[in-house]
């Protein structure tokens, strides 16, 4: 069982929509798996346009967004970049985890995110202007601190931002249903022991446990799995790594679900 079902979380369908309208480039924050790339694909599909997705990482160079010459057969030929399709067609271009590029990479997507609204093909010789259903999304976790990565405030002011989190506990407790078919009581065990381990969080700064691992743990329950022996593999093991910690955080869920699993 599964859904394409975007559970709202306050305001940012509306302001997601209106920056659509008005054209402004739209940032979303927030930490791994609370639901930024469902919603970027609701919105597309509420829009009616197609989402061209870029994850970024290191190693992208502007020539991996705009596109490059090729020699096929002796013929040297330009081809497109995923970024210039998306210009052209008039999609939602969304750049997934945008502070793992270089800053040299993004600087491409300047003349994009002002007035001029065009991509400058230096190279192909070609200037794209950008339909007005063109539209540039990127995301990042501000909190993901392993990378030392820092997105520069002139880029940031770019966009208009939107701040997305988890879900208050019955909403995601009915997505993680909506997701996977298992009971709601079970759900909402799964979402409580999250939520206990998210509190704690603050004294141990990992990255929480997402609705994306409660969706996965509960795939598992739906399978036939435990809640204790599913919440130990999807939510607790991708934790940590350290055996105290690791301790620690089962008791914590141990408390929530165990007296389920003896049902
Ligand atoms: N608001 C939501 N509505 C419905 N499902 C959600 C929502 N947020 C998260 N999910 C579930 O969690 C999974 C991970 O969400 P995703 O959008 O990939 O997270 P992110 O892009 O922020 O890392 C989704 O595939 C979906 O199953
Ligand atoms: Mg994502």
């Amino acid at each position: 069982m599964s859904s394409d079902m975007y559970y709202s979380n306050g305001n940012e369908v509306r302001l997601f929509e209106q920056a659509f309208t008005r054209k402004i480039p739209v940032m979303l924050t927030g930490p791994t798996g609370c639901g930024k790339t469902r919603f970027v694909e609701h919105m597309g599909s509420l829009l009616g346009r197609p989402v061209i997705t870029i994850s970024c990482h290191d190693d992208l160079t502007s020539s991996d967004l705009v596109g490059r010459f090729m020699v096929t057969g002796g013929d040297v030929t330009w081809t497109d970049g995923p970024l210039t399709r998306a210009v052209k067609t008039g999609a939602i271009c969304y750049l997934d985890e945008v502070v793992e590029a270089r800053h040299d990479s993004l600087a491409i997507l300047h003349s994009l995110t002002d007035h001029r609204r065009s991509l400058y093909l230096d190279r192909a010789d070609e200037v794209v202007r950008a339909p007005d259903d063109f539209m540039l999304v990127c995301s990042y976790n501000p909190a993901y601190r392993s990378s030392l990565k820092e997105l520069k405030p002139s880029f940031r002011q770019r966009f208009a931002t939107l701040p997305m989190t988890y879900l208050p506990p019955e909403r995601e407790a009915q997505a993680v249903v909506a997701e996977t078919g298992i009971e709601l009581a079970a759900a909402q065990r799964l979402v409580h022991c999250a939520i206990a381990i998210r509190t704690a969080d603050e004294a141990f700064h990992f990255e929480p446990p997402s609705t994306r691992v409660l969706v996965t743990a509960a795939q598992l329950i739906a399978a036939g799995a435990g809640e204790l022996e599913a919440a130990e593999a999807c939510i607790l093991a991708p934790l940590s790594t350290d055996g105290a910690i690791s301790e620690g955080l089962r008791e914590i869920a141990a408390a929530v679900l165990l007296d389920a699993d003896k049902l």
